[in-house]
């Protein structure tokens, strides 16, 4: 499937058969696609938690509005992000670069983020954005469907999943087989209200 179909067939799709597994190397695909997906100084910050065990899951659907695709869909994908990737031994994020271009890389990592907290969580929220977009349509190139939800309570869920302090949890993206198709579309903005030619009217 091109990237165009897959971008003009993916929805938000919330009813899904829980018997389906998802082939493990499809799965496998899904998750090196978003791996192979761009971060800021290429952190790759984000972490994908897989979650699949029943239980954890029922869990996270009460932390969640008891919203089914949480059980439902094959696979709940937690995706979160490092805050503190950026000082995590930098250098290894352009491991196959030569030496010199490891270490101008490292400092200008580290000039970057150093006592920028907003900036580290922007960046986070990127990354995982960015992934979870990756995730879905290459999930639906498979034939999958997706859901992306932030219906969640975020605390709860990062207890759920022992949540490292340093890392903040983005989105889930479920993915599964669908068995009701999406709500109709609820409607585009104009294209005039939402592209715009240079800048901004004054
Ligand atoms: C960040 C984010 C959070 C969302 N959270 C939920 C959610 O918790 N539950 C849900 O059913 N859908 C959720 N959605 C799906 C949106 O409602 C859906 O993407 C939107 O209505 C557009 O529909 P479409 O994706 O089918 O085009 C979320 C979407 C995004 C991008």
């Amino acid at each position: 499937m091109d990237v165009l179909k897959a971008v003009a067939t993916r929805r938000a799709v919330k009813q899904y058969d829980p018997d389906f597994q998802i082939p493990e190397a499809d799965l496998a695909q899904i998750l090196d696609a978003a791996r192979m997906g761009p971060t800021a100084f290429n952190l790759q910050n984000w972490r994908f938690v897989v979650v699949t065990d029943p239980a954890l899951r029922q869990q996270i659907r009460a932390a969640a509005w008891d919203q089914a695709q949480v059980t439902d869909a094959s696979v709940l994908i937690v995706v979160c992000a490092d805050l503190a990737a950026w000082k995590k031994s930098p250098a290894r994020y352009w491991q196959d670069a030569p030496q010199d271009v490891q270490t101008l890389m490292a400092g200008m990592i580290d000039q970057y983020y150093r006592g920028r907290e907003q900036v580290q969580r922007d960046e986070a929220m990127r990354s995982c954005g960015l992934a979870a977009q990756t995730l879905m349509l290459t999930a639906v190139s498979l034939g999958y469907q997706t859901c992306p939800m932030d219906g969640f309570d975020f605390d709860a869920v990062g207890k759920l999943i022992n949540l490292p302090e340093d890392h903040v949890i983005g989105l889930f993206v479920a993915i599964g087989k669908g068995t009701a198709p999406p709500q109709p579309r609820g409607g585009s903005l104009p294209r005039q209200e939402v592209i715009l030619a240079d800048r901004f009217a004054d």
